[in-house]
């Protein structure tokens, strides 16, 4: 009998050792970021970590914390830089911070439509800027659609800039965002992603702005009634991984999440033009008041942030040329 209890332990034992070996041979990557699960850039992070599954024969798996369950975006990234965190998906107005170049993103009425900052996104300057973040320890794999960005207010529409004077506008921890909103005539207010519902239902701020998807999914609808789409900016969003991380994978390993990262931002973009239509309807069902001001008065008050950044930082001037000369 005891030799039976002892066969059976000695059998467990093998069982129990050979499944440590095989998990440990499986690679987790932990990937954060601030959206609900409900918005389009999530679901496009769940495709990523089933492609990268399928491809490494489930020897690589990607965590997805949405929410800002593991931080603001803001914090995220600063996890990234230390290895703490494997991936995010951040908009490319939080890493501004930690790689200058990508502000140009920032820089208002930029782009002229969707092919023209496709182009650019897909070629040459994306490559470059994608991988301008390596020397901060982010290193950028794709973008994700984050289209065109508008006010949306509690109180009026925004019909010209002169509506914008003495509201309290919530804004991305981005330089250039509080720099614009400024040039407009508004009083710029950084506030969290996670935090922006409450700020706008306790009058923190008056007003903020994002793409459809994202007033549609944050719920931002239910507190602001005016939707008025200027389209100031097109701030893609950017899928990054740690290069501690990065580094720990072999070569056909990193071809895999180049790969799955690739093919996750096409699946994206299928799933943002739905989204955006999609909001589009459900924010007007709701009674958001939906208006089309003209942009050019906008232009003009922002033209200032153009001078201002030629003279102070040529270098990125160089950069405005260059994506302003990209054909579409
Ligand atoms: C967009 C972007 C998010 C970002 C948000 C914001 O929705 O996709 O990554 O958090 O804007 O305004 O903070």
């Amino acid at each position: 009998m005891n030799n039976r209890i002892f066969q059976a332990l000695i059998l467990l034992s093998i069982v129990f050792l050979w499944s440590c070996k095989s998990d440990s041979r499986v690679k987790i990557i932990k990937m954060g970021h601030a959206q609900v699960t409900a918005h389009p850039v999530h679901n496009a992070m769940v495709y990523l970590a089933e492609r990268l599954e399928e491809k490494s024969s489930g020897r690589i798996k990607v965590k997805v914390y949405p929410n800002q369950q593991l931080g603001t975006e803001r914090e995220l990234l600063e996890l990234l830089q230390i290895g703490s965190l494997g991936m995010t998906k951040v908009s490319a107005a939080s890493l501004e911070a930690f790689s200058p170049e990508i502000s140009v993103f920032g820089v208002p009425f930029l782009f002229r439509d969707d092919e023209h900052v496709n182009q650019v996104l897909y070629g040459e300057i994306g490559k470059e800027l994608l991988l301008s973040c390596e020397k901060f320890w982010l290193r950028g794999l794709c973008f994700y659609d984050a289209g065109k960005r508008s006010f949306y207010t509690k109180d009026k529409p925004v019909e010209t800039p002169a509506d914008l004077t003495g509201l309290k506008i919530r804004v991305q921890e981005s330089k250039m965002a509080i720099n614009m909103i400024r040039a407009m005539g508004g009083s710029p207010t950084p506030v969290a992603y996670g935090e922006l519902y409450t700020a706008l239902q306790q009058g923190i701020v008056d007003a903020a702005e994002n793409n459809p998807p994202s007033f549609y999914n944050s719920r931002h609808y239910e507190v602001c009634k005016f939707y008025s789409i200027d389209e100031h900016t097109m701030v893609p969003d950017v899928v990054l991984v740690s290069t501690k991380v990065w580094e720990n994978l072999d070569p056909e390993e990193q071809v895999w999440l180049q790969e799955a990262a690739d093919e996750s931002a096409v699946y994206q973009a299928k799933l943002w033009k739905e989204s955006v239509e999609e909001s589009m309807r459900e924010v007007q069902k709701a009674g958001v008041q939906v208006s089309y001001p003209k942009k050019e008065p906008f232009l003009e008050q922002v033209k200032s942030i153009y001078d201002a950044i030629r003279n102070e930082n040529p270098a990125l001037g160089k950069l405005i040329d260059r994506i302003q000369n990209t054909r579409s």
